[in-house]
């Protein structure tokens, strides 16, 4: 196996590969596993791994939950892969993309606490990361996700075991400018 991969958007033919790394990972209750048409429609969120065949050997997404908070979800690294940093580049991917989306903290709720804490994540000591008006406003969404960082009675058997972590971005971090294209005059 060549240690070679490389990070792109997900395209709408990686939704079969991306669903191949989930479904073991959702039968052991690590992850949440949803409908193809939840991962067609949030295709725009996913970033994948692929190796030097073209291969999707991991994935992540970043969904935004509000002005300034959005979460990391469904990042998995194929089995054959662990170890070899596919992870480590997918939650950096995904943290820009974050960053360039304009919000200040990152979520996730994760077995994994020391990836993530490497990756400069938090063990999350206030649980009430959203104050009381946001936290109504969240209420209204019939995403599960929303609904596990909300601890809500309905996905407590989704959430059972696992950490919740927060990622706050530096102050000093700036959003990137925006390129600027020059007129260019007939
Ligand atoms: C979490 C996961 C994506 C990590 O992927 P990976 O490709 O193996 O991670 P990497 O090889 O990039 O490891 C990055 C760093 O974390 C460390 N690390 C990875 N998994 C670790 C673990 N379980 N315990 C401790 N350290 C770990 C690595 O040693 C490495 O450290 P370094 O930067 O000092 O070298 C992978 O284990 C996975 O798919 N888990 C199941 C799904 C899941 O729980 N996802 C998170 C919730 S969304």
């Amino acid at each position: 196996m060549s240690d070679s991969f490389r990070l792109r958007p997900a395209r709408t033919s990686d939704v079969a590969e991306i669903r191949r790394l989930v479904r073991p990972l959702a039968e052991e209750r690590i992850l949440l596993e949803k409908e193809a048409v939840a991962y067609f429609e949030s295709l725009q969120e996913f970033t994948v791994a692929e190796d030097a065949d073209g291969n999707v050997i991991g994935c992540g997404a970043v969904h935004v939950m509000w002005e300034d908070i959005a979460e990391v979800r469904t990042l998995a690294t194929s089995a054959q892969w662990r170890g070899h940093g596919v992870g480590k580049a997918l939650l950096e991917r995904l943290l820009e993309r974050a960053r360039d989306l304009g919000v200040r903290r990152v979520f996730c709720l994760t077995f994994e606490v020391e990836f993530f804490r490497r990756g400069g994540f938090e063990v999350m000591a206030d649980q009430t990361a959203v104050d009381p008006e946001v936290y109504s406003e969240l209420l209204r969404s019939t995403d599960d996700g929303v609904a596990e960082f909300l601890d809500l009675a309905r996905v407590k058997q989704n959430t059972l075991g696992n950490t919740r972590m927060i990622l706050e971005f530096d102050r000093n971090d700036t959003v990137p400018s925006a390129v600027e294209h020059p007129l260019t005059h007939p």
